[in-house]
């Protein structure tokens, strides 16, 4: 999978695509990380790239010239265009789903804004997929890409190195709740003991147990992700999972 990303800071990126699960994904060719700074394509002397919004408001607009060109340039580039994809606090919601759905995608042209935001223009002509990452405010896009970036790249085969994790992880769950909990050694830290079922060697036992935790877990914490017929209150039942 190819990623291009355009930016008003490229460098951003450099620690993040330089570090271990990433690093690997790319030397092994398993994605390509691309970056494009839009301020190559402003039109003065200057690198002008925003301007102050008609209408008055503080801030600047980031302007339509320096950011359709960048991208229309980026797009142009072989083998064909990617789906283009703007990083916006408007935009719609980041779900597990909206990344099971980018990770089918062959190519994702990621544009991140800064400042007040893109001159409306930019978004009427190229009509992009305009995606939040959650209901704050960035400094910028650049970190909603990078999460775009790290949920895709561990949904594509051979990046994470044991294939089944991505598989049980919260929200990738076949029945989207959230993880058991996890434990490894020592079996005793500071009085706390790793649950008896854990060690029993009993796997049907011990995927029982964890389906329920699972449950319970959910249920506690993120009762909204379960379907009506298990937003069964909780009140009466003990909190087996203090983690
Ligand atoms: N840019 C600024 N805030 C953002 C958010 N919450 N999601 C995506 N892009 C953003």
């Amino acid at each position: 999978m190819r990623f291009d990303v355009l930016t008003l800071f490229p460098e951003i990126f450099s620690g993040y695509t330089g570090q271990s699960l990433l690093k690997r994904a790319i030397e092994n060719r398993l994605i390509d990380v691309q970056l494009h700074d839009i301020r190559a394509y402003s039109h003065d002397k200057h690198n002008t790239v925003d301007d102050r919004p008609y209408g008055g408001g503080p801030g600047m607009v980031l302007c339509p010239e320096p950011v359709v060109e960048s991208i229309e340039a980026v797009q142009a580039m072989p083998p064909r265009p990617g789906r283009l994809v703007l990083l916006t606090p408007g935009g719609r919601r980041l779900t597990q789903q909206v990344v099971e759905q980018l990770a089918e995608e062959e190519r994702l042209t990621l544009v991140c804004g800064r400042y007040e935001g893109f001159d409306q223009r930019i978004i009427d002509l190229l009509e992009p997929d305009e995606i939040s990452i959650g209901d704050y405010i960035l400094g910028g896009g650049e970190v909603a890409a990078m999460v775009i970036i790290d949920a895709v790249a561990r949904l594509i085969p051979g990046v994470l190195g044991d294939e089944q994790s991505n598989q049980t992880d919260s929200f990738s769950q076949p029945d989207g709740m959230l993880e058991y909990p996890q434990y490894t050694r020592p079996r005793v830290y500071r009085g706390l003991e790793v649950p008896e079922i854990l060690l029993s060697g009993n796997h049907p036992e011990i995927a029982r147990w964890r389906a329920e935790q699972s449950l319970l877990r959910t249920r506690q914490r993120r009762a909204d992700l379960l379907p009506d017929t298990r937003q069964t209150s909780t009140k009466n039942q003990p909190n087996q999972t203090k983690s």
